[in-house]
């Protein structure tokens, strides 16, 4: 199935607008090479999806389009963080991202360990411009759908099952929770940091929720069929490491054909929200969808 060229057109032009505002806004003049190793691991790389999201849920509610270029950036602060201590030797020691070396690898541990501290810190200072140009109540909006995402009950609480899970087979229900936090929680946060740029009903609200909980979670399990059938010049990272590893995920826990099956059943529920949404300009937020379900890095 061929993309709609009014999306190709959008996601090209979205991410070009993406990339020039994280230009402007990650300092190259942070002292003592911080700046240099903060651009690296933002920079030049990724799909963008979640600012991707953030964006395009903004546009279905006609949101605030200042504070959703804002929202955006600081949401791919955070992931960009997030794969820098990642890719880390306390974490999953990897030297490839993007197509580049890791963030360690080019400037160092410590330095790694200090540009995803600065990351994270840069996210929530974007979403609170000194001009006030994002209203207040948006602005400490933003910021709470953002810190959940990230934190213990989302990112790095996930991460934590992620590691502690080494070597152990987790059943369904432990997976998809880990799953849900380490990697669905910050896209759910996209689509519901968009919906916060303008005004939506409860009923969009909740199917919006549901939107973005199935979508997060069918990406991660194509990130984990990813790491079987691609290899490491697609995807810009090492492919096999998952199995090296002996990480449980849903290729290990049900083979590749169950995964994809889960994966497409997951995003035909994340077309289903969308559907009952009530909102009137989703398509690009179904194209979103088919994008994560058909990706090839
Ligand atoms: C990779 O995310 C890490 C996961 C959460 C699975 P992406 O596949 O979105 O990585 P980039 O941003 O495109 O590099
Ligand atoms: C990482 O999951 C999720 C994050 C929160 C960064 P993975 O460890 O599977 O991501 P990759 O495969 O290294 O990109
Ligand atoms: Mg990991
Ligand atoms: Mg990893
Ligand atoms: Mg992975």
């Amino acid at each position: 199935m061929s993309e709609p060229a009014v999306f190709v057109a959008w996601r090209a032009q979205s991410q070009r607008a993406v990339e020039q505002a994280l230009s402007d806004w990650v300092p190259p003049g942070a002292p003592a090479g911080l700046g240099d190793a903060m651009r690296y691991a933002v920079l030049d790389g990724g799909k963008r999806l979640r600012p991707l999201l953030v964006l395009a849920t903004s546009e279905a509610v006609a949101g605030d389009a200042t504070a959703a270029m804002r929202a955006a950036c600081s949401v791919e602060l955070i992931h960009a963080y997030s794969l820098v201590h990642d890719d880390m030797p306390c974490m999953d020691n990897d030297v490839l991202r993007r197509g580049k070396p890791t963030v360690h690898v080019k400037f160092g541990e410590a330095q790694a360990l200090l540009a995803g501290d600065a990351l994270q810190a840069l996210a929530f200072e974007l979403l609170v411009p000194g001009d006030a140009s994002v209203p207040l109540g948006m602005a400490v909006s933003l910021c709470r759908l953002l810190a959940l995402s990230a934190g213990a009950d989302g990112m790095a609480g996930g991460q934590a099952v992620d590691l502690a899970s080494v070597g152990k087979a987790l059943d369904l229900p432990a997976l998809e929770a880990m799953h849900r936090r380490k990697t669905g929680a910050l896209l759910q946060a996209s689509v519901m940091m968009g919906a916060a740029t303008g005004q939506t009903s409860a009923n969009g609200v909740t199917q919006l929720q549901r939107f973005g909980a199935c979508l997060g979670l069918a990406f991660q399990v194509v990130d984990d069929i990813l790491d079987v059938t691609a290899d490491s010049a697609q995807l810009g990272k090492t492919a096999g490491k998952d199995a090296a590893s002996d990480k449980p995920t849903f290729v290990s826990l049900m083979g590749l054909e169950a995964a994809q099956q889960y994966a497409d059943r997951s995003l035909a529920e994340a077309h289903d929200a969308l559907n009952q949404s009530g909102l009137n300009h989703c398509d690009v937020l179904h194209a979103l969808a088919d994008w994560v379900g058909r990706r090839d890095c």
